[in-house]
This record gives structure tokens, C-alpha cells and sequence, in this order.
């Protein structure tokens, strides 16, 4: 059975908690070759990404490479794509190639189900357009769990251009499975449609007292047409400057995707204040890109 990892939305509570559980194992061991580099030996992983990565793109390669596999990075700027190949006939060329499973990045939406219906081989989302971005979703997941042992019934507070961010997307569908209250925050023209009870919108200034995280998010520029922002107002109303910090309680923790605009949306000591796990979510990710990629290859017959 081909095993694609799209949404969090198509998992149960369940099958989340073990990846979450599997990419804490990794996070423990991700330095022990003996305990896992067999794991996914002769696989052949392909990273397509339309767009600009760091974070994920380097961390599913270190994931795949920890657990054995090879690894191809496909650059569309250095490809066909330039000669006007489609991304379909991309990511087939690819599967004939002998490609085990292809982690795709691209700024359309809904590419994906366009595309998943044609593949035999495993598909993995890592960032489409401003819809899912799924294993950052886990990792932001695990990075709670490790921190308060518990996702239900916490509070988060997410903060920036919440309407085009995918990893906001993600954490939302989360909060609806694991019963976690989200709390939107920053400019009203960025915060989407409250899609259910489980999201609502707040002051930032007031909610940070009440919450245990705050995800920062940054300014989503290439979604925006004309957007004009002037960084030091932004940074005065919706950023986490040192005010903001006192005001969240002891144990809670500062999240950001990254890549994070010092002295924008986060200010600059902050970034890797005590209270932050920001570069713990970026080890993190390697951890839960390699439960992802276990989990997606053990589809293979
Ligand atoms: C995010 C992304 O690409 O969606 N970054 C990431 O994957 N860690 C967030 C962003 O670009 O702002």
C-alpha cells in the first residue's frame, strides 16, 4: 500500500501520538548509526522543492541519511523545468528513475491532489502553498509534547500572518484532533476565518499571560501583492520583544518556524531567550522527518 503523508488531517489521534512517540525515540538516538542507520538502507529518497528551504529541505536530507538511504536533490532552476517540463511529468521522470518516495515542496495549494492519484511511490508534503505543512506540524507537536508531556487542553497563542502561514495550517487541524485552544493574533487582514471552536481570535497582549506557547510566525511577503510593511511599527504592535516575554508565564515557551526577521516579528535576544525552543524545533525536525520517512517507506511492498 502506497503510503503518502499529506495532512495532518488524514491521521487519527492515535497514529499521530505514535509518529509523535517514534520521532521522540529519534530525537533521543539520532546520533546512534548502530540503532538506526539500517532502518531504511537501499531506499533512494528525492527532495523536489519549488521553493526556497532550508530548514526542511536540509533536515529531510539528514533524516534520510541517518536512517541509510540515499539521497537525490532535484533543483528546478538546474532542471527541465527550465525547458517547460511540467511538475506531473517531473515527478513521474523521477518514479521511473527508481525514486522511493519524493518530498515535494511547492507554492500551489492543492498541486498535490492533482498529482498524488498518478504515483506509485510515496508522496510527503513538505509545504504546500498556504494550505498544510504537515511535519512541521509534528514537530511543533513533538517540541510541546517533550515540553509539558501533554498536548490536550493546552493553549497556544499564534501570532503573525496567520492567514497564508501552512504551519499555522497545520497546527489548527492539530489543535481540532488533540483538543488544544489556539488563540490568532496580529493584524486583522492576516487572521483567516475562525473555522471552529477549538480557534479564536485575541489581543496578543492579554492572552500571553494565559497561554503556554506563543508560535511567532513571520510576514508570508511572497503571498502578499502589495503589501508594505514597515518593520519597526509591525515590530511594536505584534512582535515578542522583551515586554512581551515577561508577560507569558514561567513555563511557557516561544516557538518559530523559522526563518525568523530578527527585530520584525521576534526581537533579536530573543530568539534565543531560555524561554524559546526555536533551534530545539529545527533538531527536532530531523527527528519527526525521520519517523515520517520510516512510516512512509513501510508502505512499500
Ligand atoms: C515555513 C514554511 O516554509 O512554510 N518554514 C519552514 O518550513 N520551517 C515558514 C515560513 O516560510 O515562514
Amino acid at each position: 500500500m502506497i503510503k503518502h503523508f499529506l495532512s495532518l488531517s488524514s491521521f487519527s489521534k492515535a497514529d499521530l501520538l505514535s509518529l509523535i512517540h517514534r520521532s521522540h525515540f529519534f530525537s533521543q538516538n539520532q546520533n546512534r548509526p548502530d540503532q538506526i542507520h539500517h532502518l531504511l538502507k537501499h531506499s533512494i529518497i528525492a527532495n523536489v522543492f519549488y521553493e526556497p528551504s532550508t530548514r526542511t529541505r536540509c533536515s529531510f536530507e539528514i533524516a534520510a541519511k541517518r536512517l541509510g538511504a540515499d539521497v537525490v536533490n532535484f533543483v528546478p532552476e538546474h532542471s527541465s523545468v527550465k525547458k517547460g517540463e511540467t511538475v506531473y511529468d517531473t515527478l513521474k521522470t523521477l518514479e521511473s528513475l527508481g525514486a522511493d518516495a519524493i518530498v515535494f515542496r511547492h507554492s500551489d495549494d492543492h498541486i498535490i491532489d492533482l498529482i498524488k492519484p498518478a504515483l506509485k511511490i510515496s508522496l510527503i508534503n513538505a509545504g504546500a502553498g498556504k494550505y498544510e505543512h504537515p511535519t512541521q506540524g509534528l514537530l511543533d507537536l513533538l517540541t510541546l509534547f517533550q515540553e509539558f508531556d501533554k498536548l490536550e487542553g493546552l493553549k497556544v497563542a499564534v501570532c503573525g500572518d496567520v492567514k497564508h502561514s501552512r504551519v499555522a495550517g497545520s497546527l489548527i487541524v492539530a489543535a481540532k484532533i488533540f483538543g488544544m485552544q489556539i488563540y490568532q493574533c496580529g493584524p486583522e487582514s492576516l487572521l483567516p476565518e475562525i473555522p471552529g471552536k477549538h480557534v479564536e481570535n485575541a489581543d496578543f497582549d492579554k492572552i500571553l499571560p494565559e497561554v503556554d506557547a506563543v508560535m511567532m510566525l513571520r510576514i508570508q511577503l511572497e503571498r502578499h501583492e502589495n503589501l508594505e510593511l514597515d518593520s519597526k511599527s509591525y515590530h511594536h504592535q505584534f512582535g515578542m520583544n522583551h515586554r512581551r516575554q515577561e508577560l507569558m508565564k514561567k513555563n511557557a515557551i516561544i516557538l518559530h518556524p523559522g526563518p525568523f526577521n530578527r527585530g520584525v516579528e521576534i526581537a533579536d535576544e530573543l530568539v534565543e531567550h531560555p524561554q524559546s525552543r526555536i533551534f530545539k524545533q529545527m533538531s527536532n525536525g530531523v527527528a519527526t522527518r525521520m519517523a515520517v520517512l520510516e512510516w512512509a517507506m513501510s508502505g512499500r511492498i
